[in-house]
């Protein structure tokens, strides 16, 4: 039996067949709900259950952690009666749509001394359809996932650009990195999430990367050139130490196109001749912005850094609702985005 969903306040509807989840049902009929892994972990998807009960049958529910009670996942939940949901829905991704192409790997460039930069071709006459800091899943040969941001903004997009950290144990990783030749032949689907710059705001933004979740707010940050930008854009970016940095060229350039651009590098364990920022990154990001409501803040890395930050912004008095994550691990899980994604 199939159950019945409205959204509010947008007043859309859609019905979801026995077994599916919630955001599954939606995509499929193109209604925008957010979300971000699909795996219950990272909450982008957390909405409101306002009338209905749902249940989660994957027991995949480690975002619900914390959450006020009724917050339903779409991405796990699967409705056991008609629902009501209270969601702030994303239109701008529901009109796009999510393909499934073969790519050729045209490049392989060597970042730092655990990243990979991989350059996509699309067959033919294809482009993908992307806003800037989305991502997209590898579909390998046995149907496992890896998900991936893209890095380059959708204005240049003969090829999709990815950033590959080695993830130890990680199968798919040390294959990008040690056997898989260029030309090779990969299966994608993509664009998905909905994380992505909003163009409908006139706040000043400020973006926080942990490791390669530099990779979508570079799409992001191109894609803000390209398109003219005028609001001041502080980028805040997060690593270990002065090695595990790569692009160290980009900012400079980007600061000449983007006058009110601003770049920060946070090293947690600095080198000894590092006169730079350190510790946290998002310690750094509420130094220099200890009132931060007035800005819109993308956050992209590892789960406790997104986490950290989200604690951190909203004591600070930034509402939930201007803040854009995505949050992704660096694990050999089968299911994770894992080896550098988002
Ligand atoms: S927890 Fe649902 S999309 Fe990440």
């Amino acid at each position: 039996m199939s159950f019945k969903i409205r959204t509010l306040p947008a007043e859309h509807r859609f019905d979801v067949e026995p077994g599916e989840t919630l955001l599954a049902a939606a995509l499929r009929q193109g209604v925008g709900l957010p979300y971000g892994c699909r795996d219950g972990k990272c909450g982008s998807c957390a909405t409101r259950l306002l009338e209905g009960r749902v249940d989660y049958p994957s027991g995949q529910t480690e975002a619900l952690e914390g959450q006020p009670e009724d917050t339903c996942l779409t991405c796990q939940a699967v409705p056991v009666s008609d629902l009501v949901l209270g969601v702030r829905e994303v239109a701008a991704v529901a009109r796009i749509e999510v393909r499934t192409l073969p790519c050729r790997v045209s490049r392989k460039e060597r970042l730092n001394h655990d990243v990979m930069r991989l350059f996509l071709k699309l067959p033919e006459n294809q482009r993908l359809r992307f806003l800037a800091g989305q991502y997209l899943d590898f579909i390998l040969r046995d149907g496992r996932r890896r998900a991936f941001s893209i890095a380059n903004a959708p204005h240049e997009d003969a090829e999709l650009e990815l950033h590959i950290r080695h993830v130890p144990g990680g199968e798919f990783t040390a294959y990008v990195f040690d056997s898989m030749p260029e030309k090779s032949i990969l299966r994608i689907q993509g664009p998905l999430g909905t994380f992505f710059l909003r163009e409908d705001s006139d706040r000043p933004v400020i973006m926080m990367g942990g490791g390669t979740g530099f990779a979508p707010l570079k799409g992001m940050i191109e894609h803000a050139i390209h398109r003219g930008f005028d609001r001041p854009i502080a980028l805040y970016w997060g690593v270990r130490a002065r090695r595990d940095l790569y692009l160290a060229d980009l900012p400079e350039t980007w600061s000449k196109r983007l006058p009110s651009f601003r770049f920060v590098p946070v090293l947690s364990e600095p080198d000894p001749d590092w006169h730079g920022r350190t510790g946290f990154v998002h310690t750094a990001v509420l130094e220099d912005h200890p009132d931060p409501s007035g800005y819109d803040v993308y956050m992209s890395g590892p789960p406790i850094m997104v986490e950290a930050g989200r604690i951190a912004l909203e004591a600070a008095g930034l509402a939930r609702d201007r803040m854009f994550s995505d949050a992704f691990e660096y694990a050999a899980h089968p299911k994770a985005k894992d080896d550098g994604a988002a």
